[in-house]
């Protein structure tokens, strides 16, 4: 069989297009191969919550001249701690993730509304000015006692 020279040249032109987008599928997927897990997904395993820092010790702690730390982790059918003071005025970073399944953390009267999935580590900052005894609440249907998660936050 006879190739004509226009033929063969339109060939190789798609040939070389073909191997031209080949390599650089190769290049990018092995560029992505090569890049570090994200930063803002910080995983963790559900079951482990309780001896994986900072899970292992929930609670309240300075970090900064006016700012804390809160971490909590949310379980069926509570969070932890249950009870938490916290000084009026101050910036709290809430660090929250979740034992088992998937719950939420709402606080009325404030703009604090997560998803808490298990296996990831949720953040929130708010400043509370005003005093008094604030809910946290889920919002997300966790199982037979959703409706009863909830603990409180005392600012003061
Ligand atoms: Cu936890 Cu609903």
């Amino acid at each position: 069989m006879h190739i004509h020279k226009l033929e063969k040249i339109w060939l190789t032109i798609g040939i070389s297009m073909l191997f031209v987008f080949l390599g650089v599928l190769g290049v990018s997927a092995f560029a992505m191969g090569l890049q570090p897990p994200s930063e803002h997904h910080h995983m963790l395993d559900p079951a482990k919550v309780y001896e994986t820092a900072p899970f292992d010790k929930p609670g309240l702690r300075q970090t900064g001249d006016n700012t804390y730390e809160a971490v909590m982790t949310a379980f069926t059918f509570g969070y932890a701690p249950d009870k938490m003071e916290i000084p009026l005025g101050a910036t709290i970073d809430f660090v929250v993730t979740s034992q088992d399944v998937v719950h939420g953390f709402e606080i009325p009267g404030t703009n604090i509304n997560m998803m808490i999935v298990p296996g990831e580590v949720s953040h929130v900052s708010h400043k509370f000015t005003k005093p008094g005894e604030y809910l946290i609440l889920c919002n997300e249907y966790c199982g037979g006692a959703h409706e009863f998660m909830k603990t409180t936050i005392i600012v003061k």
